[in-house]
């Protein structure tokens, strides 16, 4: 086990407010962080690192930043990814502090969650990203009797276990056009990684919202001339099992690809659920935008459907 998370979350899934902790302080659950965290590695976002202010002692402190400053003494850390896959295979152990961005990009990568649930009214303007809850197990619960904060009217620790991580089948091998596409996805399979999960290593993103992104297709279709996927940021397999705010934001992302490329006409399906029965190549839910080229009327862009 090599990658873990740590969060403290309100009964509405507040985790921030104006850059700092939505109940201030709360010295049982401080106790906790420093315990588990102390003598490792801790990584965070640079808004969090800027909230604290200062460096964590006795562990050593990784900033994820684009192109931002950190303290003298921590590490800024520019690609992400590769920063995770590396110590995903070291077994040396890391923890994910924070914040919402940080989490929502590890989770893919992360084997444990530990969560403090908060109860109180909390105001907050930060909340905690949604997980794929269908890949973690709870594995331990204890409460804690006592609550410094006034504010705080109850406190339970939980551990999450990375499960399964992606269900497999991940592709569907017989839908690859071509042999590049075979064998990227043959790759992919083995390492047990979906390519939209590990959504930098490939496509360029062109569009996103907070919760679709749009890239061009790698392997577009015969005879577009624009050929591009819409994709959830979470790995979903059909709409029902999506929360609502990413059903609500799908035609405002569809909308602005629209304005974007200022689309008059294009075709837009998505596929959703078993491979076999959709012609997906991947398992991951996704939308097709596609725009035929105009200069190649008599040969029609084919699409395999529904079988
Ligand atoms: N309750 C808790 O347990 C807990 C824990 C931690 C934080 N928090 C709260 O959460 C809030 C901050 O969360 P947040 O989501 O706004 O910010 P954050 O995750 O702390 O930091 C976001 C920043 O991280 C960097 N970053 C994000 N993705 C990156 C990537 N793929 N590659 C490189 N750098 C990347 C970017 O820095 P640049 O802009 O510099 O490029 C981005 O602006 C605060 O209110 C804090 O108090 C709560
Ligand atoms: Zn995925």
């Amino acid at each position: 086990m090599t990658i873990a998370m740590i969060v403290a979350v309100g009964q509405n899934g507040e985790i921030g407010q104006n850059r700092e902790l939505p109940w201030g302080h709360v010295a049982e659950d401080m106790k906790r962080f420093v315990r588990l965290t102390s003598g490792h590695a801790v990584l965070m976002g640079r808004k969090t690192h800027e909230s604290i202010g200062r460096l964590l002692p006795n562990r050593q402190n990784f900033v994820a930043t684009r192109q931002g400053t950190v303290l003298p003494g921590a590490i800024a850390v520019h690609d992400l990814q590769a920063f995770l896959e590396t110590w995903r295979d070291s077994d040396q152990l890391l923890w994910v502090i924070g914040g919402a961005e940080l989490y929502s990009y590890a989770e893919a990568y992360a084997q444990r969650l530990e969560i403090t649930r908060l109860s109180g009214n909390f105001q907050a303007d930060t909340f905690f990203p949604s997980m794929n809850w269908s890949w973690w197990e709870r594995s331990n619960l204890e409460s804690e009797p006592s609550f410094s904060n006034p504010q705080v009217t109850g406190i339970v620790f939980q551990t999450w276990k990375k499960v399964s991580g992606w269900q497999s089948p991940l592709y569907n091998h017989s839908a690859a056009r071509t042999d590049e596409q075979r064998a990227e996805m043959e790759r992919l399979e083995q390492a047990i990684e979906c390519h939209f999960c590990f959504r930098d290593r490939a496509d360029e993103i062109i569009l996103e919202n907070a919760h679709w992104l749009v890239v061009k297709n790698t392997f577009p279709y015969a005879n577009t001339a624009l050929h591009l996927l819409v994709v959830p940021k979470k790995h979903y397999l059909s709409l029902s099992e999506m929360p609502d705010e990413f059903r609500q934001s799908y035609l405002e992302i569809v909308a602005t690809v629209e304005g974007h490329f200022e689309l008059k006409a294009y075709s837009h399906f998505m596929r959703v659920g078993t491979m076999a029965r959709t012609g997906a190549s991947i398992a991951h839910l996704h939308a097709h935008i596609i725009v035929g080229n105009p200069d190649a009327q008599d040969e029609p862009v084919r699409v395999k459907l529904a079988t």
